[in-house]
C-alpha cells in the first residue's frame, strides 16, 4: 500500500465514523413530539383502543368503607378496646398527652408535626393494604414505623406504647378515625 493509499483509506474511515455519530443523533421518527396536537392525537388513539389510559386510584374514604376494612390488623385486645372506646374522650387525652402541641386540626395552622384535618382520610391511604385503625395506632406506638415524608423521624415521643394505657390508646385512635370528610 502506497502512503497516499493509506491516507485515503485513513479519511474514509474518519468520514465513516463521523456518518455513525450523524446518524446516532437524528431524531428518532418513533419519538412523540410534544406540540399543541400531541393531546388531541393520544386522545384519539385512546379512543382507538391503542393506547389505554389507566385511571388515578381514588383516594379512599372512611365514609365509605366497610368496618373490616377500617379495622383490619389490629391486634386482639387493642380491637376490642377499640370496639367499647369513646371518641370524645379522645380528645381530651389528645389535650392531656401534649400531642396538640404538634398536632392540630387545623390544616392552614404551621406545626411540627402533620394536621390532624381528616385524619381518618389520610390514614386510609398512608400505606397501602394498612387499615387506618391500625395505621393510626401504629403511628403513636411506634412512628418510627412509617415517617410521614416532609416530617423528621424521631420528633413524636417514642414511648407512648408505655405511658398511655390501652384504654386510653383507643380513645385517642377512636377520636382520630372520626376525622374524616
Ligand atoms: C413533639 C411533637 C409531637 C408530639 C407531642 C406528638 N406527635 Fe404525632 N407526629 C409528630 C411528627 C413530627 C409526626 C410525623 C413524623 C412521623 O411520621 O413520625 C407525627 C405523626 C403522627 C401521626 C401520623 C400522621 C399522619 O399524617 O400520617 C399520628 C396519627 C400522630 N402523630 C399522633 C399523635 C398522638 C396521638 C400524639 C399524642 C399522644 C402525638 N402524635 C404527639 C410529632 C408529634
Amino acid at each position: 500500500m502506497t502512503l497516499s493509499q493509506r491516507g485515503m483509506l485513513g479519511a474514509v474511515a474518519v468520514l465513516l465514523a463521523v456518518a455513525v455519530m450523524v446518524a446516532a443523533c437524528a431524531p428518532n421518527p418513533r419519538t412523540e413530539i410534544i406540540s399543541p396536537q400531541l393531546g388531541a392525537q393520544l386522545h384519539a388513539r385512546e379512543i382507538s383502543g391503542a393506547v389505554v389510559a389507566v385511571p388515578t386510584p381514588e383516594p379512599l374514604r372512611i365514609a365509605t368503607m366497610s368496618e373490616e376494612e377500617i379495622y383490619a390488623g389490629l391486634p386482639e385486645d387493642f380491637a376490642a378496646a377499640l370496639a367499647a372506646a369513646n371518641p370524645a374522650r379522645g380528645e381530651t387525652l389528645a389535650l392531656a398527652n401534649g400531642c396538640i402541641g404538634c398536632h392540630v386540626l387545623d390544616p392552614n395552622q404551621i406545626m411540627s408535626g402533620p394536621t390532624w384535618y381528616h385524619m381518618g382520610d389520610t390514614a386510609a391511604n398512608r400505606r397501602p393494604g394498612v387499615s387506618p385503625a391500625f395505621y393510626i395506632y401504629e403511628s403513636i406506638i411506634a412512628p418510627n414505623a412509617y415517617v410521614v415524608s416532609g416530617y423528621p423521624a424521631n420528633v413524636m415521643p417514642q414511648n407512648y406504647g408505655d405511658t398511655i394505657s390501652l384504654e386510653d390508646l383507643a380513645d385517642l385512635v377512636a377520636y382520630l378515625l372520626q376525622q374524616h370528610e
